[in-house]
């Protein structure tokens, strides 16, 4: 793994950390620590998530493990041969990621599942580590505003030159930048985001990659 300046014991926040603390205290089996990425090093894929959810990633410790978004994040992935299962149990269940790697634009569990614009500030330099150790050719997809908006600062750019969209493609620095809707609860049983849409997103950003 890339050093990524990142640590599982990150307290660079101290309402996260307190927060953190107490989800300890009250799930002693829980992970609850800042989340790290997950999968292939020197995959061509990053796909940028918010953050982990509370009795998701941040109990399983895997990015969007556990969590309803995660269904259809992994089913999605194998579906376009970016992973070896449909499902993603637990850290231990032998699912790999394939040229791909999944990140969180914040690494630790937010109250109310809403960090801070000074926490997303904080963890950006961990993102910005993590973008500058992709190859030249790599493609990202953003999943939701936030995640776009923390790759666009993390790349030293000016957000009002990137508009965030569904399917928006922004060409960045030796990388592409490819949107998406969140793939969150509330956009799939809207039906903002529906599954085919999803798919659709992902073989996009799989075309771009080079
Ligand atoms: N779980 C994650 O790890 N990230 C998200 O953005 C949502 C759920």
């Amino acid at each position: 793994m890339p050093d990524t300046g990142f640590s599982t014991a990150c307290t660079r926040c101290p309402r996260l950390a307190t927060f953190l603390e107490e989800v300890r205290q009250q799930h002693p089996d829980y992970y609850a620590k800042p989340v790290p990425p997950f999968g292939d090093a020197s995959a061509k894929l990053l796909i940028v998530g918010l953050a982990p959810g509370y009795h998701g990633a941040n109990a399983s410790g895997r990015p969007f493990t556990g969590d309803f978004a995660g269904i259809l994040l992994y089913e999605t992935l194998y579906a376009c041969g970016f992973s070896t299962a449909p499902v993603s149990r637990s850290v231990d269940d032998g699912l790999k990621l394939i040229n791909c790697r999944i990140t969180n634009a914040v690494k630790c569990l937010p109250p109310q599942n809403k960090p801070e614009s000074s926490e997303i500030n904080t963890c950006n330099t961990y993102l910005k580590t993590e973008l500058q150790a992709l190859k030249p050719g790599s493609v990202l997809l953003a999943l939701g505003n936030i995640a776009h908006a923390s790759i666009i600062k993390a790349m030293g750019l000016k957000l009002s030159q990137y508009k965030f969209g569904h399917g928006n493609e922004h060409v960045l620095p030796d990388l592409t930048l490819v949107d998406s809707y969140h793939c969150s609860r509330y956009n799939t049983q809207t039906r903002r985001l529906t599954a085919d849409m999803f798919k659709a997103v992902m073989l996009q950003a799989r075309a771009k990659i080079r």
